[in-house]
């Protein structure tokens, strides 16, 4: 079973409280949904390898540590995924980028895969997906699956708010990969949303509806 866990550094948690609030504009919302995406990045990378490399200090030569290995690529789920791009990469910036587009239906809250455009090798590639909301899981298994298709095989989702029947559903689909969430929150409603939540991500970032 891969890892599921709640990244509750607190200026994650007190910059989640933040973008919670119903009347934080949408300004605000995509430049903290950007600073998290930043501290979430520091979060899910703390096992990157390293290896040992020669350096020569004012002072002689040395050996020291640099990071190793695997090249990374990040795959937003579009809409709202889009929104914690840039501060990923800010720590992570030889990062590719990937996009897969889905929308969920609002009445049967079934996912629908609009467009997928990965880096050619993704299958050499750490995959870190990103999406705020986990609520059904439908888009995240979807999206999953949409890049174990096409030959991922080391995937990370990181979320910034999950629902547990998310998570759960997320787990049983797909257990092989880490699940990263700023908060694990009550449950869903009968509208499909998480609650508390933060309402619809999409829309929330990019001022629509
Ligand atoms: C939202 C969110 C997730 C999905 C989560 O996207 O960004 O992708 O819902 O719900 P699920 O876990 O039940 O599938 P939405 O479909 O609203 O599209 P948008 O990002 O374009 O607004
Ligand atoms: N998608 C969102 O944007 N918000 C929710 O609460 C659930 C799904």
């Amino acid at each position: 079973m891969g890892k599921f866990e709640v990244l509750d550094h607190p200026l994650i948690q007190h910059k989640l409280t933040l973008i919670r609030d119903k009347n934080c504009s949408t300004k605000e919302f995509r430049e903290i949904v950007n600073e998290i995406s930043t501290l979430m990045a520091y979060e899910v990378s703390r096992d990157m390898p390293l290896e040992d490399v020669e350096i020569e200090t004012p002072i002689g030569k040395s050996i020291q540590k640099q990071i190793s290995g695997k090249k990374v690529a990040i795959v937003p789920i579009l809409r709202a995924g889009l929104g914690m791009v840039d501060g990923m990469a800010e720590l992570l910036p030889v990062a590719r980028i990937g996009h897969i587009g889905m929308y969920r239906d609002e009445e049967t809250l079934k996912p629908t895969e609009y467009f997928v455009k990965l880096p050619s090798d993704i299958s050499e590639r750490q995959v870190f997906v990103v999406d705020p909301m986990l609520a059904t899981g439908g888009s995240a298994i979807m999206a999953v699956d949409a890049l174990k298709k096409r030959g991922a095989r080391d995937i990370r989702f990181c979320s910034l708010v999950a629902a547990p029947e998310g998570v759960k559903a997320l787990e049983e689909a797909h257990p092989d990969i880490d699940i990263y969430t700023a908060a694990l929150d009550e449950k869903l409603n009968e509208d499909g949303y998480i609650v508390p939540g933060l309402g619809d991500a999409g829309d929330r970032l990019f001022g629509t509806k």
